[in-house]
């Protein structure tokens, strides 16, 4: 998660650490060095914080030197231990890797390794480019050009930063989808996965683009594209202070998160795809067979999760014609529900150690249901007491209103929809492979509401005043309604409410007043019947003086006659329109409670993960 590397006159080891350190705020789960000395590779690391990892270089310094890596490892494959933290060693302990993001075809290439007779001591897929990068030197090649070799053979999205035993001075990096950026300083250079890490030492730095190779000494900087044809980078200032640095520039983390999510939605749809083409969840370690004897899912969650959870259902219900139920964790097991071996509990948590969802999956494993987690959290205890689990590859949340975290958790539902339908057999191959076609083409979508989000900010700053704000959906746009005020009521403490759009009318309806914002979450045109309803709804609000506020599809011209702000999404089909329309209303939330004076990362009365019942 967090990845430095230096080449210079000091020692690596404390620039190398201390950069870790600028780069804690960032969540991880065990952090590691590796120097370069006397044509040998010194390393360690340990699981659990940064103190642990200094402790036992206190009882075992490593020797100085000036060339070195290192690395605060946010679990994805393989659970946070000190053999799965980084940096990783090529078997003749040559040359040392650290790594970010997620390399889609480690197994076929460990499969390659293994049967060349290369041992693995971990189980993470970074092992496999130190591997392939050791091949490569033994070979005779040089550290640069291993790492390209390396670099295009894997698939996938990655920042790699490499030393090799027998090349002190220099340090060599790769990136593609995945941050990385130079420290250009006097004598020395550094690399890293935002600036925030050398800050203190140069406020000049390097941007690099994508599908990059980098090689740093402590008086050159050589940036190449995965061709070896030298590339461009463009050299920047940081004004930033520390802690706007750590925010990637951002006021907010929670702003930094809503704007990672579309790396973070691609992150998790990445590696799905098997060679013939079908869907492959090969976390889901239960049994194609037993899948297909589940009668009934019930997903459990709280709070942001239970909305990603009801999304959920229409997709499932949908795509795979199995019953599936959604209900609040803390009310689960109180209520004696009905539950048995053919029942599939699903649990989705962002932190894994909510105590009301893991309590309610403890009670679905007695009652012998399998347990599915869907989870962001590595090792938490919600997914190690599961079945199964997917994971979703948001990286640390630390906002504690969650955004990516549900984009995310989306993304893994929507994935779990589609594999059940394959494995039960409801959907046809090629409609699996449309929706996951489309599924795949959202985060560019998604940047694009990130781009258009000025007309959001301007609402924003009108309708400051308001004491209370109503949100209003059908169908999968009824969750995002809920959502949306959840986000409200949290970060901006204002008096918010989600209704499906349909049971407007039943009560709810007797609560507006002239000049009320309502926004409506409208679905698809032309492709779908309840564009019409909604349509109604909006002039019902609007009949009683409501100012209705529109998200609906691009070129949805007819709605603006109905509506006082019209917000644009891309066009998506339906049952995938929350992963868009849920992020203006983030950003709507962000920004009120900014122009309120709130703080946004840490709301009152809240906490991120809730451990009690
Ligand atoms: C807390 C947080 C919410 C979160 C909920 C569920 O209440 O404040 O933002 O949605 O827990 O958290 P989980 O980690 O289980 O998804």
């Amino acid at each position: 998660c967090g990845i430095v590397g230096y080449a210079g006159p000091r020692s690596a080891r404390e620039v190398v650490v201390e950069g870790l350190r600028r780069l804690e705020y960032r969540g991880y789960d065990s952090a590691g060095v590796a120097v370069v000395s006397d044509g040998r590779i010194f390393s360690d690391k340990r699981s659990g914080k940064l103190v642990n990892l200094e402790m036992a270089l206190e009882e075992h310094p490593l020797p100085e030197s000036g060339t070195g890596i290192g690395h605060t490892r946010w679990a994805t494959h393989g659970g946070p231990t000190d053999a799965n933290a980084h940096p990783h060693l090529s078997q003749d302990g040559r040359v040392a890797v650290v790594h970010n993001g997620i390399i889609e075809n480690f197994a076929e290439l460990r499969a390659e390794l293994v049967a060349q007779g290369i041992t693995f001591l971990s189980e993470t897929d970074t092992e496999v480019a130190a591997q392939l990068l050791g091949v490569e030197l033994a070979k005779g090649s040089d550290l640069t050009t291993a790492m390209r070799t390396v670099a295009n053979r894997l698939e996938g999205a990655f920042t790699l930063v490499a030393a090799d035993a027998q090349q002190a001075g220099k340090v060599v990096a790769a990136r593609r989808n995945s941050p990385l950026v130079v420290g250009l300083g006097e004598g020395e250079n550094f690399l890293a996965s935002d600036v925030a890490a050398f800050i203190e030492h140069t406020r000049e730095a390097l941007e690099l683009g994508q599908d990059s190779i980098v090689e740093i000494t402590p008086d050159s900087i050589t940036v190449t594209d995965f061709a070896g044809n030298p590339a461009e980078a463009r050299q920047y200032h940081v004004d930033w202070d520390l802690s706007a640095a750590e925010k990637g520039g951002f006021d907010w983390f929670m702003r930094k998160e809503i704007y990672e999510q579309p790396r973070a939605v691609a992150d998790t749809l990445l590696g799905r795809h098997t060679e013939d083409g079908s869907l492959t969840l090969d976390e889901i370690r239960i049994p194609e067979a037993e899948l297909r004897t589940i009668q009934k899912i019930i997903i459990i969650a709280a709070g942001t999760s239970f909305y990603a959870g009801m999304v959920a259902k229409y997709a499932i219900e949908h795509w795979c014609r199995i019953p599936c139920e959604v209900e609040l964790a803390s009310e689960f097991r109180y209520r004696d529900p009905i539950v048995g071996p053919t029942t599939m509990v699903v649990a989705i948590s962002q932190s894994g150690e909510t105590a009301d969802t893991l309590m309610a999956i403890r009670h679905a494993r007695e009652q012998h249901a399998r347990v599915l987690a869907i989870c962001n959290t590595n090792g938490s205890t919600i997914p190690r007491e599961s079945d199964a689990v997917i994971y979703t590859h948001a990286g640390p949340e630390i906002g504690v209103a969650s955004t990516k975290g549900f984009t995310t958790q989306l993304a893994a539902c929507y994935l779990l929809g589609l594999y059940l339908a394959q494995v039960k057999n409801t959907m046809f191959g090629d409609e699996i492979a449309s929706v996951m076609k489309e599924l795949e083409g959202i985060p560019p979508l998604m940047q694009q509401v990130l781009d258009d989000s000025q007309v959001v900010v301007d609402l924003a700053a009108r309708l400051i005043d308001q004491p209370s704000v109503l949100f209003l959906g059908r169908h999968v746009g009824y969750p995002v309604a809920l959502e949306g005020a959840l986000k409200l009521k949290e970060i901006a403490y204002l008096h918010a409410e989600g209704f499906a759009a349909g049971e407007l009318k039943h009560g709810p309806i007797a609560i507006i007043e002239e000049g009320m914002p309502v926004f409506v979450v409208v679905p698809p045109r032309g492709r779908d019947q309840l564009h019409e309803k909604v349509i109604s709804n909006i002039q019902e609000v609007r009949a009683r003086g409501a100012r209705p506020i529109v998200l609906a599809e691009q070129d949805d011209t007819f709605v603006e006659q109905f509506a006082s702000t019209v917000i644009r999404l891309p066009k998506v089909s339906t049952i995938l329109q929350p992963l868009v329309a849920i992020i203006p209303l983030q950003i709507f939330a962000c920004e009120l409670a900014t122009q309120l004076g709130h703080d946004v990362d840490q709301p009152r009365n809240l906490a991120k993960s809730v451990t009690v019942e």
